[in-house]
């Protein structure tokens, strides 16, 4: 049975019945309960509905009680947060455009663009998920239509802009070779050549991605969440852009940065300011210069407060030696111990057990490479960039 059976009639009663009392790790129970009044099989479908629900609040906040879901199509949907920044994006550079999204899911980005007064249409090959993504517009009273069909066989010519969001899982797993993409990669370098924006994974190789196409890392509270390719005339004229979300701050140029010792302060730019190779934007921020011209960390003499990097103050430069390291956590009496590091092979879990931390104290140590040495910074956390 699919969601289909509840939209309306006794499967949407079933459905509300189960939404209001869903409590996750008690669904056994209330399949128990509500089979007394209802169909079981209408029953376990609901009921399954309701745990996705409760799932999507952290995609889909509120929406996420009116939506329906299918669990790949919850798995593989684009976080509001994300969809939302490149729908305004699209829709600033192209008021009203029609997009068409091959392969839409079950409407995550359908949702975004529509709510940014874009008319859209998706396409997508499997007729459940694709009515998953009607039920979504309906439900959000967004208009659109979703055809069931194959991205590559779609007439492409009625739409102003092409989306497509490949999907990166095959048999149920991850897949992380741009080249194993569903549609392909070689059919999304065609779109590539037309007005189009393409999600791909954050770890796409820079050499992958075309000449005169904009890729966008993305970060939401500093996870880097996808890449974003713009082409035609949705290239943002930079080959290469970080955007953190929330603050929406952006950064597309690398100016030239200096290398010199350690200042008094270390700061570890975003996720996507790194993957985009935008490290030097950071020192440009904050007046400060590399550790090391291969490894992302920044140095300054004062603390800037930046939307691009966390910042931590240096206490002070320790070897980088077990023995060492282990007096310095029982002579600071260290109990809460961060360790991050860049550049070294390491496993910072098992350091921190082998320093066996037991104190009062708390500490960040910094663990990098300068040429060919490792060195530990013993640091300070300033409060970062998101409260923590
Ligand atoms: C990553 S998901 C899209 C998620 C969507 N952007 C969202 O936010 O909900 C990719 C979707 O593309 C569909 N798909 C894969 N290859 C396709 C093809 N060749 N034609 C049409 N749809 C395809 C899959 O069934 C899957 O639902």
């Amino acid at each position: 049975m699919t969601v289909t059976a509840l939209l309306d009639g006794p499967g949407a009663d079933v459905l509300a019945a189960a939404c209001a009392e869903y409590k996750p790790g008690r669904e056994l129970q209330l399949v128990e309960k509500l089979r007394r009044r209802y169909d079981a099989t209408l029953v376990t479908t609901a009921v399954t509905q309701a745990a996705l629900r409760h799932r999507a609040v952290a995609k889909f906040g509120a929406d996420a009680s009116r939506m329906f879901f299918t669990p790949d199509g919850l798995e593989q949907a684009t976080r509001t947060t994300v969809g939302t920044h490149r729908a305004v994006r699209l829709a600033a550079a192209m008021p009203g455009a029609s997009v068409v999204d091959l392969g839409c899911g079950i409407g995550g980005d359908l949702i975004s663009a529509a709510r940014a007064g874009l008319r859209v249409t998706g396409v997508e090959r499997d007729p459940e998920t694709a009515a998953t993504a009607r039920a979504n517009l309906a439900a959000l009273g967004l208009a659109g239509e979703v055809l069931v069909g194959e991205a590559e066989s779609t007439d492409l010519t009625p739409y102003d802009v092409v989306f497509a969001d490949p999907a990166r899982r095959a048999d149920g797993r991850r897949v992380f070779d741009h080249n194993a993409y569903s549609p392909p990669w070689t059919f999304v370098l065609e779109l590539l050549q037309r007005t189009a924006c393409v999600k791909v994974a954050p770890g796409i190789p820079h050499d992958a991605i075309p000449a005169g196409v904009e890729a966008e890392w993305i970060s939401d509270s500093g996870e880097v969440k996808e890449a974003a390719l713009w082409s035609g005339q949705l290239y943002g004229g930079t080959p290469r852009r970080a955007t953190l979300l929330p603050s929406e701050a952006t950064v597309s140029d690398a100016p030239e940065a200096e290398v010199g010792p350690v200042g008094q302060y270390i700061y570890e730019p975003d996720g996507a300011v790194v993957r985009a190779g935008l490290v030097t934007a950071v020192a440009a921020a904050v007046d400060g210069w590399l550790l090391d011209p291969r490894i992302a960390y920044v140095t300054a003499a004062e603390y800037v407060a930046t939307p691009l990097a966390s910042a931590y103050e240096v206490v002070e430069e320790l070897p980088y030696k077990e023995k060492a390291l282990r007096s310095w956590v029982r002579s600071q009496d260290i109990g809460t111990l961060e360790i991050k590091k860049r550049g070294v092979d390491l496993d910072p879990a098992q350091l921190r057990k082998k320093l066996a931390p037991k104190g009062s104290a708390s500490a960040t140590l910094i663990i990098t490479r300068i040429g060919r040495d490792a060195v530990a910074y013993s640091c300070h956390r300033l409060v970062d960039r998101y409260g923590r």
